[in-house]
């Protein structure tokens, strides 16, 4: 069957979606079988770039990794992540980049930040047959107005306008989304009223689907969990004993290789 959004929406109250963020080929060649959705997040400026924020990620970037994880995923669908200021200017650059994402990085959707400022795009993106994902809450391309990364959605305006937005990116046609750390009781009553897919990351249990990020789960990074993320292995530090015994290996003069 052919992988798309839709059927992943086709689900929605019956099996809770499954996303994790993916970077290359060899990542998504070992979740690829277990998961509904590989993101390729703009969260690869961090966690792959080592930069504090995802605000220096290109398209180029997210077009080349999104090819990568295309190549080794055969199951999951994929999404990449339009990069700030590669979708925000106008509907002309939002269908441009989102285009490329497509073709040269044969993703099945794009996802793109925000709410009321990037409603023209998501209709024109879908009219041209481009599937979105939209991205509420902590958006992490605001940070600079954001002033952190800590929970949206607590007061009861803030609130009503992410319900409002959540609507208005369902009614110019997204088929997910993204609600990142806000309220769990706030992500309860967004996923009731919407006949598209939630996909919850540091907001609650009651979202249709949950994301985490690649190397949260996995503990790629030791000494740093987020609040929101749950840790299932610690690969990072296995990584650390393996190559500690290498070394000493080589230095003691006992590697041998066959
Ligand atoms: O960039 C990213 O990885 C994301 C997820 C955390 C949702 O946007």
């Amino acid at each position: 069957m052919q992988r798309a959004i839709r059927h992943l929406v086709a689900q929605k109250g019956k099996s809770p979606i499954v996303m994790v963020t993916c970077y290359d080929a060899t990542m998504a060649r070992l979740v690829d079988e277990a998961v509904d959705c590989l993101l390729v997040g703009d969260s690869l400026g961090m966690v792959i770039q080592g930069d504090e924020s995802t605000l220096a990620v290109t398209l180029d970037q997210v077009v080349y990794h999104t090819r990568m994880v295309a190549r080794g995923s055969t199951h999951a669908v994929v999404i990449a992540d339009l990069p700030f200021m590669s979708y925000q200017p106008s509907v002309e650059e939002a269908v441009r980049s989102a285009g490329r994402c497509l073709k040269e990085g044969l993703a099945h959707g794009v996802k793109v930040e925000g709410g009321t400022p990037v409603l023209p795009q998501v209709r024109a993106l879908v009219g041209y047959g481009i599937p979105v994902v939209g991205h509420l809450g902590v958006t992490p391309q605001s940070i600079h107005a954001l002033g952190g990364y800590g929970k949206k959605g607590k007061t009861e305006a803030e609130a009503a306008r992410l319900m409002e937005e959540s609507l208005a990116l369902q009614e110019a046609g997204a088929s997910m989304l993204v609600l990142e750390n806000v309220p769990h009781e706030l992500a309860k009553s967004i996923t009731a009223r919407l006949d598209i897919l939630t996909i919850g990351i540091g907001a609650g249990p009651h979202c249709d689907g949950q994301v985490q990020v690649f190397h949260d789960l996995f503990g790629l990074m030791p000494d740093y969990t987020p609040r929101h993320a749950k840790r299932y292995t610690e690969a990072g530090r296995t990584i650390q004993q393996a190559i500690r015994q290498y070394a000493e290996e080589v230095r003691a003069g006992t590697f041998i290789s066959k």
